[in-house]
């Protein structure tokens, strides 16, 4: 529902939350946070209350809307592309590793140390200030603030930035130039990534042939999944795992790398897991030693397509898989599940569920679930789904397939597992 407050409703709103949330914070003895230069590690409001947190973030975001009126706020929406553009730049010179946590850097310093001219260098990271992304003091003095300082000290976070940067925004840029070409596609091959890389192969296709952005690719899959916008600790608590039994065989399809499975072979010790995943990433995956260590993950190459080589496992679990499909392919990828299911087999689909229309927030979270569904667009003409979606996806595959229902906690709540039980 839109809103309708002035601006000293809004501010009012603002002091009851703010209040609230910094007296929850003085209970738990957590120090406010502030985007200072404070290097010790970044503990946000959404530690202490996320719903509060985001609402906050919300209300200062529509605050600053009334603010700046129409013509200043949109234009700047419009240019906000260089919010994303300075960011990629900043992850793939590893800028923040560059800068002394204590201390500062020159623009001078940067430059030589990162290869980049010192002219552009200068003026990317003083657009990148304005995001709190670094600061200046004094002139020609480049300082961390808390922000640039997570950054440098989460190196899987900026993987996920460089993946961002170097691998999806090209089609994300691209959106309106790939509906203006196909305004009625669903076709993965008309998609805006094929018009922004002049290719016409589809996404997977096309990353099999550049090696260095697969390998950027995997790098920012696990990147997201332990310090981006989707954390794989969510599909851990979620679902009940204790409850499968002693010794269950768990798949994990599409698992990239294998960072999931990895952590859940390591909490459930009896469990046998195995990652599948394109011939590229398994080749390169058996060949990291700190990979193979865990000895209840095995890695095969698989193509989902295909009719499942692991017969009668417990769990087939899909994480970020179908939304990188349409729906057509997603009901392909389940019946060549169908053969290998035994009864009681559970296929969990781990994604952003989209709430029905009526329970559509107009909020940040809401607007992080938009960011994803349409990069799934930009890339595949895939989409982010709803449950009920979900769950005619389930039907197409077979009547067998029978929807158990989702899986959830409250401190990620647009993170979902759809279940399905196979019955005979
Ligand atoms: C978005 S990534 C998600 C990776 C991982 N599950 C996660 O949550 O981080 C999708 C994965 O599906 C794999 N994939 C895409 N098409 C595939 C296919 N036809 N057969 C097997 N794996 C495929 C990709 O290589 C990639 O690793």
């Amino acid at each position: 529902m839109m809103s309708a407050r002035t601006i000293g409703q809004l501010s009012e709103c603002i002091a009851v939350l703010t209040k609230k949330l910094e007296e929850e914070m003085k209970g738990n003895n957590i120090k406010s946070p502030t985007l200072g230069d404070d290097n010790e590690s970044f503990v946000d409001l959404s530690s202490v209350d996320q719903k509060a947190a985001m609402e906050l973030a919300g209300l200062a975001g529509e605050l600053q809307h009334l603010a700046l009126g129409p013509r200043q706020s949109i234009g700047m929406m419009a240019l906000s592309v260089h919010d994303a553009s300075t960011l990629g730049v900043v992850a793939v010179f590893d800028i923040p590793r560059l800068v002394p946590l204590q201390g500062s850097a020159t623009f001078a310093e940067l430059s030589t140390k990162c290869g980049m001219d010192q002219d552009r260098l200068t003026r990317i990271l003083r657009y990148a200030m304005i995001n709190h992304v670094f600061r200046e003091e004094p002139a020609g003095h480049v300082r961390h603030t808390a922000f640039s300082a997570h950054m440098a000290q989460n190196p899987h976070f900026c993987d996920f930035l460089r993946t961002i940067a170097m691998v999806f925004n090209p089609a994300n840029t691209f959106l309106p130039i790939a509906i203006d070409r196909y305004p009625q596609t669903q076709s993965i091959h008309q998609a805006a990534h094929g018009l922004a890389r002049q290719t016409d192969k589809t996404f997977y296709g096309w990353l099999h042939d550049n090696p260095g952005l697969r390998d950027n690719f995997d790098k920012g899959m696990e990147g997201i999944s332990r310090g981006g916008q989707r954390m794989q600790d969510t599909d851990l608590k979620a679902y009940p795992w204790d409850s499968l039994p002693e010794g269950a065989v768990v798949v994990d399809m599409g698992g990239s790398g294998g960072h999931f499975a990895r952590d859940l072979a390591e909490t459930h010790v009896s469990f046998s897991v195995i990652v599948q995943d394109l011939p590229l990433v398994i080749q390169s995956v058996v060949k990291q030693d700190s990979f193979m260590q865990a000895t209840n993950v095995t890695y095969q190459e698989h193509d989902l397509f295909n009719e499942q080589p692991v017969k009668d496992a417990d769990v087939y679990f899909m994480r970020h898989v179908f939304h990188n499909h349409p729906d057509e392919e997603c009901v392909k990828i389940l019946k060549a599940l169908l053969p290998a299911l035994k009864a009681g087999a559970r296929i969990l689909i781990s994604e952003y569920m989209v709430p029905p229309a009526e329970e559509l927030e107009n909020s940040m979270g809401t607007k992080a679930m938009r960011q994803m569904d349409l990069m799934t667009m930009a890339l595949f003409n895939a989409k982010e789904r709803t449950k009920a979606e979900m769950v005619d996806l389930f039907q197409r595959a077979s009547p067998r397939l029978s929807f158990q229902g989702t899986h959830q906690i409250p401190e990620d709540p647009g993170s979902c597992i759809f279940e399905a039980v196979y019955r005979l």
